[in-house]
């Protein structure tokens, strides 16, 4: 059986990650978080106080930066490692929410990304999710996800999420901070979130997480069917 690249692209808080994360689980794929590559470049460039408006400081922070993704056997869970250091809750919070679009609209940002992305990606077999994965690092992802949901929905999964971690943050903060994201995804210059032609729209307002996962499955599964035939045909010929 081939292996292939499953792109979810979107809105923040639609469930990508988590939906992603069990496709990948199933298909015994790699996953591939590239928001919490942006995330630990923020946090990176927080700790050294990096100009965000300067070129050349951002261009050798960049040079610093190592991420990894590490299966943590104690937690179950997929830890982000900035320079070797586990960060995975660091990452997560509001101050790291309200500074990533920033940080990820710098063009010199996303190119070393969309780099690493892309060698991450290259022997395929690896579900990976962000916002320019269809477009910019896998166009030629066989599936292709866009996941969108209703802004209000988003905001409480958030603040459910921001919960279980033992932050309490408001419901209009929240609002706030997603609509400021939409905002600057969609309008920055470089690979902007924009839902690639060829990828199936997915809106999971009212979807359980299993039923994300199952309808990715079942996409991918009919295109695995698709290229299988597509091959036979070329075998018989
Ligand atoms: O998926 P997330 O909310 O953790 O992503 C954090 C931010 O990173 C989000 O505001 C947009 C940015 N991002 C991006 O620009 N390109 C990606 N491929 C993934 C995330």
């Amino acid at each position: 059986m081939p292996k292939i690249v499953i792109a979810i692209d979107g809105y923040s808080s639609c469930g990508k990650s988590t939906t992603a994360k069990a496709v990948a689980a199933k298909m015994g794929y790699g996953y591939i978080d590239t928001g919490a590559m942006y995330r630990a470049v923020t946090l990176f460039f927080i700790q050294e106080r990096i100009a965000f408006t300067n070129q050349k400081e951002v261009e050798l922070a960049l040079e610093r930066i190592h991420i990894t993704f590490n299966y943590s056997n104690q937690t179950g869970k997929n830890q982000t490692c900035l320079n070797g250091l586990n960060v995975e809750d660091e990452i997560r919070t509001m101050h790291i929410s309200n500074l990533v679009s920033e940080v990820s609209a710098i063009p010199e940002v996303r190119w070393a990304m969309v780099a690493q992305q892309q060698k991450m990606g290259r022997r395929r077999g690896v579900v990976m999710d962000g916002r320019d994965i269809g477009t910019t690092v896998f166009p030629d992802a066989e599936v292709k996800v866009f996941m969108t949901a209703e802004t209000y929905i988003r905001a409480q999964r958030r603040q459910q999420e921001l919960l279980a971690k033992g932050e309490l943050v408001n419901m209009d903060e929240i609002i706030k901070n997603i609509e400021k994201r939409d905002l600057i995804d969609t309008t920055r210059s470089e690979s902007p979130l924009v839902k690639a032609a060829d990828a199936t729209l997915l809106d999971t307002s009212h979807m359980t997480i299993e039923e994300q996962v199952d309808w990715v499955i079942e996409l991918a599964d009919r295109r695995l069917a698709e290229l299988h035939r597509k091959k036979s045909r070329k075998v018989i010929q």
